[in-house]
């Protein structure tokens, strides 16, 4: 049993971690042939990449995969410690889980994710969760075949989580929710450590994959068909850092710019780090998509300094200009938190004034959520519950305005359109996602291939997506 440890998580030395291949004990190959798993994914990308991997590690298991939990010899959860609420709801699914354990004794129980990651959450699980048969890490992922085997044949709660990330496995199965647009992981980790951010601490140091490994999984998409890939990490533009002198992501994107794949993104870019090669090399190639997402956090620099995001309102807008005047029709998004220990009216008066200047195309707000273990957990809460909900409130009102004005100077232009399936909303509609990374809700009277990247005439604008038809 190996249980998390927040000094441990913490700590960032120059250790080397070695790239190992993932290899499956063949004696445990299909061992549950038979039954079947619900597999629940709370979180970032991040997490819904690692959900391939483990729907693939279970798959060589024998297991197969049910729609509904009830339904399930094994529930896995793979949880989201990033704000109080996902925390709620993982225990609240298990709330629900362990009524159906009662009807079900033999019914599996696993959580997994970041919030594996957290001692109190482990410790919780010990004390008042004896019934979930295992728990593992963010690091310990490829554990994941060896660790249900025995907590079937041993009938004891199993708990693996390194606190600190161990080697870099390569090679893990994968079994891709879709058939034309894939995640990549370029990058594990984070060292930036917000002051308010658990992520360093769930996910550990900055850890780049080797070029040739990203580069092969690359070539294996396009070869399969694939039309994008969204190259993955918490902070992408740190890649290379920790293995290369001279090879960053400008150049990582260059490379697979060159291999002619149809649409490339890459997420989360964090401000600092974002070079001015960068922004020529998305500038340059057209299979780049230009789209960016660019967490501001706040407008307030005093804010940003007790952050810890190691930019001022200035730097960060500089960037944001040269970003919109060099790369052709960008569009660029944001993350911004609201009610951050200390902000006062002023400070929150700056985010607004940053938002009408930089008139956004997405932004996702937030409030404050305070993670026990960060330094901001700490810092004293001046503002009041009802004030930060106000914030939150006039905040959405400004960068909602500022979606549909955007989205109404696209208006009679035609924009290519990466096809995913029928519209939720209109059956007869199709949907998909421009190269800005729009949502965009069309008609078709030819018959059109979900994977097609077709163009869209929009016909009109709405604050969340564009409705347009196809230009046939
Ligand atoms: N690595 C990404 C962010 C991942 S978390 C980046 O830095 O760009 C996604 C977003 O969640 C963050 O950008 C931040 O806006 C928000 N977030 C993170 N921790 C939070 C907290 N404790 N309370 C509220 N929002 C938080
Ligand atoms: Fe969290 Fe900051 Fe790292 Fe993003 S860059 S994951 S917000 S610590
Ligand atoms: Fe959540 Fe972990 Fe992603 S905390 S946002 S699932 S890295």
């Amino acid at each position: 049993m190996h249980l998390p440890d927040y000094k441990e998580a913490r700590t960032r030395d120059r250790r080397d971690y070695h790239r190992v291949d993932f290899s499956f004990d063949s004696e445990i190959k299909n061992k549950y042939a038979g039954k079947t798993f619900y597999l629940k994914t709370y979180g970032c990308q991040m997490n819904e990449h690692d959900s391939e991997t483990i729907t693939a590690l279970l798959i060589s298991l024998g297991f197969s995969a049910v729609l509904d939990y009830h339904d399930a010899d094994l529930i896995l959860l793979n949880t989201c410690s990033i704000r109080e609420n996902a925390h709620n709801k993982a225990f609240g699914m298990l709330g629900r889980i362990k009524h159906l354990k009662q009807q079900k004794p033999d019914l599996l129980v696993g959580i997994c994710g970041c919030m594996a990651q957290e001692a109190s959450v482990v410790d919780d699980i010990l004390k008042n969760y004896r019934w979930v048969n295992f728990v593992f890490g963010t690091h310990n992922m490829y554990q994941l075949p060896n660790i249900i085997d025995k907590a079937i044949e041993e009938q004891k709660q199993q708990i693996e989580v390194f606190s600190r990330e161990g080697d870099l496995v390569e090679g893990l199965p994968v079994v891709r929710t879709n058939s034309y647009k894939a995640y990549v992981n370029i990058i594990y980790g984070c060292d930036k450590f917000c002051t308010y951010c658990i992520v360093p601490y769930t996910r550990g140091r900055e850890r780049s994959r080797a070029k040739e490994d990203i580069l092969k999984e690359i070539d294996e998409l396009i070869q399969d068909g694939y039309q994008e890939v969204t190259l993955l990490g918490q902070n992408v533009n740190a890649y290379g850092k920790d293995l290369y002198s001279d090879y960053t992501l400008a150049n990582l994107l260059e490379e697979i710019a060159k291999k002619g794949l149809p649409r490339i993104r890459f997420m989360t870019s964090h401000p600092w780090d974002f070079t001015d090669q960068m922004i020529e090399v998305i500038a340059k190639y057209d299979n780049i998509m230009p789209s960016i997402h660019l967490p501001v956090q706040s407008g307030s620099s005093k804010i940003l300094k007790l952050m810890g995001r190691r930019y001022t309102r200035e730097e960060y807008l500089k960037l944001f200009h040269k970003i919109k005047d060099t790369i052709p029709k960008v569009s660029v998004s944001t993350d911004i938190i609201v009610g951050f220990p200390g902000e006062s009216e002023e400070d929150f008066q700056e985010t607004l004034s940053l938002v009408h200047e930089c008139q956004y195309d997405n932004a996702y707000t937030f409030i404050f959520s305070k993670r026990e273990g960060t330094p901001a957990c700490k810092l004293k809460d001046f503002v009041s519950e009802e004030e930060k909900e106000e914030r939150l409130h006039r905040l959405n009102e400004v960068v909602n305005y500022y979606f549909l004005e955007n989205n109404k100077r696209l208006e009679g232009t035609v924009l290519p359109v990466l096809v995913e399936g029928f519209s939720s909303k209109k059956e007869d509609m199709y949907f998909g996602y421009s190269d800005t990374n729009k949502l965009i809700n069309f008609t078709a009277n030819s018959k059109i291939q979900v994977g097609e990247i077709v163009p869209v005439k929009i016909t009109s604008a709405k604050t969340w997506s564009l409705d347009g038809e196809l230009v046939e």
